[in-house]
């Protein structure tokens, strides 16, 4: 059975160390009985090394929420390098709120490209605003986003990419609401098929799909029942026992 991909993404928290320490004991506690499931936690830079340190010998893996694309006179950047050497093996690429801040397509490009190099594992993360549901666009915004992504990558390399799909109107800080579960299958298919065509049957089957907005403990069956490969977990993913509950729904 293809094991299920669950990551973590804990944005810009908590603040402390201490609240680190807190939320990685519960989890560890628990995640003994948890199988058949990848758990991937991302949290900010500063955090790794402690994070390092606390999920040795547990089945928790090491993710970023954003990487630069390459090393050298970039004041404030981190590389995919750095990061591989490590440990990471997953990383957060053209999250919304990344986007937001001036994130476009072209350096995002960059960014896969120099992952799936490195044989890292990038996320890509891809969605539409409120604005283009409403005007059914959510399909071409999701074509051109992948497309751009992807440009010039070598189709030998894509074994390690995933997609997430996350509706920048379902994310829970932007009081989201979750996507129906008819959504994320449409939108997944949709997916399916334009790796298919532009990429080839094969990557088009091996391709993880995540979903990701408003996931959380009340709500992951509706989400699962969606046929996705997993799912990207924000505000949920910071207490221990709501995280636990998605892992379990996936064990
Ligand atoms: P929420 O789960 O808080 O809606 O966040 C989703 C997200 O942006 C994960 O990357």
């Amino acid at each position: 059975m293809k094991k299920a991909l669950v990551v973590a993404n804990w944005k810009c928290n908590p603040s402390t160390e201490r609240e680190v320490g807190k939320i990685l004991n519960e989890v560890k506690r628990q995640i003994r009985k948890i199988t058949n499931v990848q758990v991937v936690i991302c949290p900010p830079f500063l955090f790794l090394p402690f994070l390092r340190e606390k999920i040795k010998n547990t089945k928790i893996v090491l993710g970023a929420q954003d990487v630069f694309y390459q090393g050298g006179s970039f004041t404030g950047e981190i590389s995919p390098k750095m990061l591989k050497k490590f440990g990471v093996k997953y990383v957060i690429t053209g999250h919304s709120e990344r986007r937001k801040l001036g994130e476009d397509d072209q350096i995002i490009n960059k960014k896969i490209k120099s992952l799936l190099e490195l044989k890292m594992n990038p996320i890509l993360c891809v969605g539409e605003t409120k604005e283009m549901r409403e005007k059914e666009k959510q399909f071409e915004v999701v074509e051109r986003q992948i497309l751009a992504a992807l440009r010039n990558v070598k189709k030998t390399l894509l074994d390690n990419l995933i997609i997430a799909y996350e509706p920048v109107w379902a994310i829970s800080t932007n009081k989201g609401k979750l996507c129906s579960s008819d959504d994320i299958m449409t939108m997944k298919l949709f997916i399916k098929q334009l790796f298919e065509k532009n990429f080839g049957a094969k990557i088009s089957e091996k391709i993880k799909i995540l979903y990701g907005g408003s996931v959380n403990d009340k709500n992951i069956q509706l989400v699962r029942s969606a046929g996705i490969d997993g799912v990207l977990v924000g505000g949920a993913s910071l207490n221990p026992q709501k995280f636990i509950l998605i892992l379990k729904a996936f064990s």
